[in-house]
């Protein structure tokens, strides 16, 4: 059994051939540099892009892994979150190749994607805890099994991501900010500035991070900015975060606990994964807590259809699929 699944919900094209057994047959992930010089993502560009890049590397995908169209059994795309002119045009591309392959089309759900890609290399028992960390998210998720997954905790505003790239922003970094932040990180002093930690005391699981790019962009002002100051900013900025990051997931696992649900494992996913130092202190926070920790393999961890292929590899096909409406505010279940 084959997949062919798309990615389009932000400024990722990707696709991927994936088999029932897990084999990758083929993963394409084209990141559009055209937003680079806006220093975000314009939703218009990056539907038109996604257009011409999509026709060309379900061409490359198909002639790379040796496989034909005909053989495909199963056509996969996301349909929200994201934005709506990349999400139409992802799924009717996907719609189109099912209705003329006469073959069934799954609908997959972003979030759901990334939240069940650490299944994919992993064991995993229930309950479990997930938490989204990428550009537009920043959740926390109550995982009953695979098809159960509620919302308990996320970000009152900003997303970490979205945070992590306002922040290199305002220290005058390249987009995305996250991987530059990282970067600079390495030889910083992450003491040098106490940056505030919003919500971190509060009752409620929530979590906030606006204030913080405030902060630093008070700390860019009264300061020179030259690689030294950039450094201690960007390490005292991860500190903080993890800070916030584990608190919170801490204060989740005790409050389930007075329900008498007792969390042994937790997953972290999506892109802003991609930053060793905050990988590193979860992991650390695992071990002194006692939870296993997992993570996406390296290639589920920014947006990828690889992700997109897994979760619908754990569903089952519906005939009424092929109506199903991009949706640019969907949420889980
Ligand atoms: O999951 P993702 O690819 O897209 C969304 O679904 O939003 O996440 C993209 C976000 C961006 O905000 C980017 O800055 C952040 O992930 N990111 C990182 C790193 N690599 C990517 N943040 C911190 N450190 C990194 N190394
Ligand atoms: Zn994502």
């Amino acid at each position: 059994m084959l997949v062919f699944a798309i990615e389009t919900s932000c400024d990722e094209t990707s696709v991927c051939i994936m088999g029932k057994d897990k084999t990758i047959h083929n993963h394409t992930i084209f990141s559009q540099q055209i937003h680079e010089r806006f220093g975000g993502v314009i939703p218009e560009l990056a539907s038109r892009a996604h257009l011409e890049i999509l026709q060309e590397i379900t061409h490359e995908t198909f002639l790379k892994s040796n496989i034909k169209l005909k053989d495909i059994d199963m056509f996969a795309a996301t349909c929200g979150p994201g934005l709506i002119g990349p999400l139409l045009i992802g799924s009717t591309f996907a719609k189109s190749l099912s209705i003329g392959c006469s073959k069934p089309f799954v609908p997959i759900n972003h979030i759901e994607g990334h939240v069940l890609s650490p299944t994919y290399n992993n064991v995993i028992s229930y309950p479990h805890l997930s938490l989204l960390i990428s550009g537009g998210h920043t959740e926390i998720y109550f995982i009953e099994n695979e098809k159960k997954i509620s919302l308990i905790a996320e970000s009152v505003d900003d997303a970490l991501g979205e945070t992590f790239d306002k922040v290199g922003k305002v220290l005058g970094l390249k987009y995305p900010g996250g991987p530059e932040i990282e970067y600079f990180a390495k030889n910083g002093n992450e003491l040098k500035y106490k940056l505030p930690t919003p919500m971190l005391k509060d009752k409620s699981l929530n979590m906030s991070f606006s204030g913080i790019k405030t902060a630093v962009n008070l700390l860019v002002k009264n300061n020179i900015v030259d690689n030294r100051f950039i450094s201690d900013v960007a390490a005292s900025f991860q500190f903080c975060i993890a800070n916030i990051l584990t608190g919170k997931l801490s204060k989740t696992i005790l409050k389930l606990k007075d329900s008498s649900i007792n969390i042994s494992s937790i997953s972290v996913v999506g892109g802003v994964i991609n930053n060793n130092y905050i990988r590193k202190k979860i992991t650390d926070f695992g071990k002194k807590e006692d939870l296993e920790v997992f993570f996406p393999i390296k290639e589920m961890m920014s947006d990828n259809a690889a992700m997109i292929a897994w979760a619908s590899i754990l569903k089952t096909p519906k005939e009424e699929n092929i109506f199903y409406k991009p949706n640019p505010r969907l949420t889980i279940l």
